[in-house]
């Protein structure tokens, strides 16, 4: 944890007495995107959320658009405590904590509001609750929504549009699972070497919701985009287990509070993208197709050789139950 110390320091007893140094404990927050996107818009909630339970007690310094690396490198920080918090994906998640791969499973989630509910209740808690194992607490799901693939090389309508596609995934295995069933070359990358790498044609594509797709405009760099919503993409509000540790049990349900406000936030970012960013993306030249239910389920049918893999790993009785959840 680490303080910042403001007033002055005056000489002699009587004064200090008088006035008692005031100390605000600094929480350094980092995320991959912008402060105009859903981490930023989330992150500013959390902000507002605690400092209005807290008062003064914490100041918040934004590290946005990977100011402090990549997420791995990001998690590693509040891991050995010289970063309080940060708002990330599932892509390396599950190299923390390796149950939460289980929702990177592509196909698991109807929709946004299957994802939310099984995320909040008790599978979600759950795997929520194992990040206190590896140095992490953390504090609440987060989303980024449903994941689509952008290119340079082709629009995308079956599964042979996809064959040899240099596309770029999370550090994510679930993920480079589906991919290479696909007939893709997945090409796993962190995040900040990714806009660079499709400018120089390292890779054809990579894959993200209209969130991250809009605000980053990934439409510079990117020609057609598929709206494959292969996969849903959780995020998580983490705070470093050693910050956690050192809070009142108050200061604790503040910090509690406010990421369910900032979580509330990042959702309503969301579904106001979800619905305006496929108009936005086509206004800025993007050629966008979206697959029908039937081209759908020719690439479910193509991963579900994946899948055996992700019963082994998860257990069909927790896949299922998740994809059952009502
Ligand atoms: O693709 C990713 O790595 C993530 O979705 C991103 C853009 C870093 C946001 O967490």
């Amino acid at each position: 944890m680490m303080f910042r110390f403001s007033g002055f320091v005056a000489a002699g007893a009587i004064v200090a007495a008088a006035t008692p140094a005031l100390a605000q404990t600094e929480v350094k927050i980092g995320y991959a995107l912008a402060p105009d996107s859903h981490y930023g818009v989330a992150a500013k909630a959390f902000e507002e959320a605690v400092t209005e339970q807290t008062g003064d007690a914490f100041t918040f310094q934004h590290f946005p658009s990977s100011g402090l690396g990549g997420e791995r490198e990001v998690i590693e920080g509040l891991q050995l405590g010289t970063v309080e918090a940060t708002i990330v994906s599932s892509g390396t998640l599950a190299n923390f904590v390796p149950d939460t791969g289980v929702f990177d499973i592509p196909f698991l989630f109807r929709d946004l509001e299957h994802a939310r509910a099984v995320l909040d209740g008790e599978i979600g808690e759950e795997i929520l609750a194992k990040f206190a194992d590896v140095g992490l607490h953390g504090l609440a799901w987060g989303e980024q929504g449903f994941r689509h693939i952008t290119n340079n090389r082709n629009a995308i309508e079956t599964p042979a549009d996809v064959e040899g596609l240099k596309i770029r995934t999370m550090e994510n295995p679930v993920h480079q699972a589906a991919f290479n069933a696909m007939g893709a070359a997945p090409t796993p990358m962190a995040w900040p070497e990714v806009i660079s790498s499709l400018q120089q044609g390292v890779i054809d594509g990579q894959e993200n919701p209209l969130s991250v797709i809009v605000s980053v405009k990934l439409d510079e760099v990117q020609e057609y985009l598929t709206l494959s919503g292969h996969v849903y993409s959780p995020a998580m509000l983490l705070v470093s287990k050693p910050f956690w540790d050192g809070l009142s049990d108050e200061q604790k349900e503040a910090f509690e509070t406010a990421a369910d406000e900032a979580v509330v936030a990042m959702r309503g970012f969301v579904d106001e993208v979800e619905t305006t960013g496929v108009e936005t993306l086509k206004e800025r030249g993007m050629t966008v197709n979206e697959l029908s239910a039937e081209q759908k389920a020719q690439f479910q049918n193509e991963i579900s050789s994946a899948y055996e893999g992700y019963y082994e790993t998860y257990g069909k009785d927790l896949v299922d139950s998740i994809v059952n959840f009502e």
